[in-house]
């Protein structure tokens, strides 16, 4: 089935500060639905973002795609979830336009709400994008899976890839005290910098780390937004004592040209 939501309205009005200007392209989503049983997860993922625990997160993501880029960037985000951190680019990008990937139709649902200026298609990442070669500004990546190949075909010469990731700090008091969590691969920095090394230059890299305080109730939503819910029995989450009141947030975040 064909999956696309058109954007909302195209604000190209507003005046920017001295932005190198781009050409805007035609962008030509089209895709599949692949049923993914999500929704609970995707409600808790965006009840949980609103609380702002993330925002810093998604301040870095915007200020680095920000400085590398135009104000009438084409942007593209890869495993987009609810849209977040693609909300974030556009807002610090008065003109431009952002289209999010993902497989799931209820993270999808939420992406096409988030900005005017944003579409959302279902897309696997693993696939050749349904997208022409150099059309985007900025590929934004960020807890997600990545295709190197396809976001270097993608990028133009002179656009960026921005990749936000968790460091092993990450989260550590929840996956400390729910041990059925996921955990994080000590060995996944050397794993990105050899997948994306023969396709981007690492430009600049961020690391953002501070504690963020839990109600239980964005606790829940924080266990719920991730794989590890399918490893935690409701009973383990009602003994008062496992979840934490605070957990250290901790992210790398890297703008990297291409090759
Ligand atoms: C941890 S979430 C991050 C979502 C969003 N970037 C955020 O940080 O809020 C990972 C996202 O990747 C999506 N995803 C997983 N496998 C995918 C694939 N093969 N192709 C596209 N998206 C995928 C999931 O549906 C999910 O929305």
């Amino acid at each position: 089935m064909s999956a696309v939501v058109s954007l909302q309205g195209e604000d190209r009005s507003s005046s920017s500060t001295a932005r190198p200007s781009c050409p805007v392209p035609a962008v030509e989503p089209a895709g599949h639905f692949i049923a993914s049983p999500g929704a609970a997860m995707v409600q808790a993922r965006d009840r949980f973002l609103s609380t702002g625990a993330y925002a810093p997160l998604r301040e870095v993501g915007a200020r680095l795609a920000a400085d590398a880029t135009c104000e009438h960037a084409t942007v593209v985000d890869v495993g987009c979830g609810t849209g977040y951190y693609l909300a974030g680019v556009l807002d610090q990008l008065p003109g431009a336009r952002g289209l999010g990937l993902d497989t799931s139709v209820s993270a999808l649902r939420s992406a096409a709400r988030a900005h005017t200026r944003a579409a959302a298609v279902a897309w696997d990442v693993f696939r050749p994008f349904p997208l022409a070669d150099g059309v985007a500004d900025v590929v934004l990546n960020v807890f997600a899976p990545r295709n190197p190949a396809e976001f270097h075909r993608l990028l133009r010469p002179a656009g960026r890839l921005i990749v936000v990731r968790p460091t092993g700090r990450h989260l550590a008091e929840l996956r400390g005290r729910l041990p059925a969590t996921v955990t994080i691969d000590p060995a996944k920095e050397q794993r990105l910098h050899r997948a994306l090394g023969p396709f981007f230059e690492a430009v600049v890299t961020e690391q953002v780390e501070y504690p963020a305080a839990l109600s239980r109730p964005d606790a829940l939503d924080l266990v719920a937004m991730t794989p590890s819910a399918r490893h935690v029995s409701r009973a383990d989450l009602d003994d008062g004592g496992l979840l934490p009141d605070r957990v250290t947030v901790s992210v790398l975040a890297t703008a990297y040209r291409p090759r």
